[in-house]
C-alpha cells in the first residue's frame, strides 16, 4: 500500500484528506497513519496538516528503493511486479535465476550496484552505488529464438524514448535533446556512450524458454576508468539537468510496453525502424564495419525490418550487417 499511497500523493501534488485514502485503499486510518510514517522513515517529506490531510513535498531528495520504483511504475504488465535489491552480483545473473524459478513475464529486477555487472563480449560493466541504472527485464516470447536479437534493438528504442521523456520532464526543451543509438544498441549523446544492453536467453530445442534484457544507464556525473574515459558520459553531466532514476526506469518501461505491443503483431521491427533510424547516429555516416574475417567501409543507411544495418558500399551494393560477430565504428572514433 505504500507504493500507492506514493502514487496518489505524487498524483495529486495536494493534500489528499485522510478520509480519502481510507476509502481509497479500503483500510482504516490507523493503517493510512502507519503507512506514511513508515514512508517518512524511508525520508519522504510529507507533510501531515490537520482538516487537510497528506501532502507531498516533491524536493525530498532521490529516494531510491522499493516502495519508490513501484510508485513509478504506469505499465499494464511490463515491470510488473518490480524487485528493488540494494546490491546484486548482476541483475541478468538474478533475472536468470528468478526466471528458472518460474517469475513472470514483465518482470523488473532492479538493483542499486552490482558487485559483477556483465558487459558485452565478456567485459564487466562499472556499477558503483548511488550513481547509474542497473535493471533486467524477464519476457517469455512465444516467437523463435533467432527473433531474439531484434529485442535489444527494441530496448535501445526505449531507452532513447524513455530518456528523451525524463529529460522533458525535468525541464530540457525538446529541441536540445541530442541523443542517439549507435547500431546496434548503445546509446549514446554527444557521441559518448551513456548506456549498454545485454540479453541473454535460454532456449529449450526450438523454444525460448526466457529472454534476460538488461539495461546500464550512466546517470550521475562519475570519475570513468581510463580505458572508458574517452568514450563514455552520463546523463546529468550531459545534460545538467538532475533524473530520478526510478522515475527514469518508469519511463523506459512504458516506452518499451508499447513498443512490444508493436513488435509482436509482425515479430519484426518493420513498424518501428522508421522511429529507430530517426534515433540512429550512425545513419548516413561513414562506418567501418569489423568482422572477424577483416573490415570494410562503407554508408550507414540505416536498419531493415530484421535489425540489420544497411551499408552502402562505394560501388552502391548494399550489405546487411548482422550485429552478432560484427562491430561497427565511426571512421573517426567511436560513433
Ligand atoms: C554493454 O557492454 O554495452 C552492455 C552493458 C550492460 C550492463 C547492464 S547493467 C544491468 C544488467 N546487469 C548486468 O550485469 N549487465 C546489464
Amino acid at each position: 500500500m505504500k507504493a500507492e499511497i506514493l502514487t496518489l500523493l505524487r498524483e495529486r501534488a495536494d493534500f489528499v484528506s485522510g478520509q480519502e485514502l481510507c476509502e481509497h485503499f479500503g483500510v482504516s486510518r490507523t493503517a493510512v497513519w502507519k503507512g506514511i510514517n513508515q514512508l517518512k522513515k524511508e525520508g519522504y517529506l510529507i507533510e501531515a496538516v490537520q482538516n487537510r490531510g497528506y501532502r507531498l513535498r516533491e524536493e525530498s531528495e532521490e529516494i531510491y528503493g522499493q516502495n519508490e520504483l513501484a510508485s513509478r511504475i504506469q505499465t499494464k504488465w511490463m515491470g510488473r511486479p518490480a524487485k528493488f535489491y540494494e546490491e546484486l552480483s548482476s541483475t541478468n545473473a538474478q533475472a536468470k535465476v528468478e526466471a528458472e524459478n518460474g517469475a513472470q513475464a514483465g518482470t523488473l529486477i532492479v538493483t542499486d550496484s552490482q558487485s559483477a555487472g556483465r558487459g558485452r563480449r565478456g567485459r564487466g560493466w562499472s556499477s558503483p552505488p548511488g550513481t547509474n541504472v542497473y535493471f533486467t527485464l524477464i519476457l517469455k516470447p512465444e516467437f523463435a529464438p533467432d527473433k531474439a536479437s531484434m529485442l535489444t534493438l527494441l530496448m535501445a528504442l526505449a531507452v532513447a524514448r524513455g530518456i528523451n521523456r525524463s529529460l522533458t520532464e525535468a525541464g530540457e526543451t525538446k529541441e536540445s535533446h541530442t541523443l542517439g543509438i549507435k547500431w546496434p544498441n548503445d546509446i549514446v549523446v554527444n557521441g559518448r556512450k551513456v548506456c549498454g544492453i545485454l540479453t541473454e536467453m535460454s532456449v529449450e530445442r526450438d523454444y525460448i524458454q526466457y529472454v534476460v534484457i538488461g539495461v546500464g544507464i550512466n546517470v550521475k556525473r562519475q570519475e570513468f576508468a581510463p580505458e572508458i574515459a574517452a568514450t563514455a558520459a552520463s546523463l546529468e553531466e550531459e545534460y545538467g539537468r538532475k533524473l530520478s532514476r526510478c522515475a527514469l526506469i518508469a519511463n523506459i518501461l512504458k516506452a518499451f510496453e508499447e513498443d512490444y505491443r508493436i513488435f509482436c503483431k509482425t515479430e519484426n521491427l518493420s513498424d518501428l525502424r522508421a522511429w529507430y533510424d530517426a534515433f540512429l547516429v550512425n545513419r548516413n555516416r561513414e562506418v567501418c564495419v569489423l568482422e572477424p574475417g577483416g573490415e570494410y567501409r562503407g554508408v550507414a543507411r540505416g536498419i531493415n525490418d530484421v535489425g540489420e544495418l544497411l551499408v552502402e558500399l562505394a560501388d552502391g551494393t548494399v550489405k546487411e550487417v548482422y550485429a552478432g560477430e560484427v562491430s561497427v565504428r565511426g571512421i573517426y572514433g567511436y560513433v
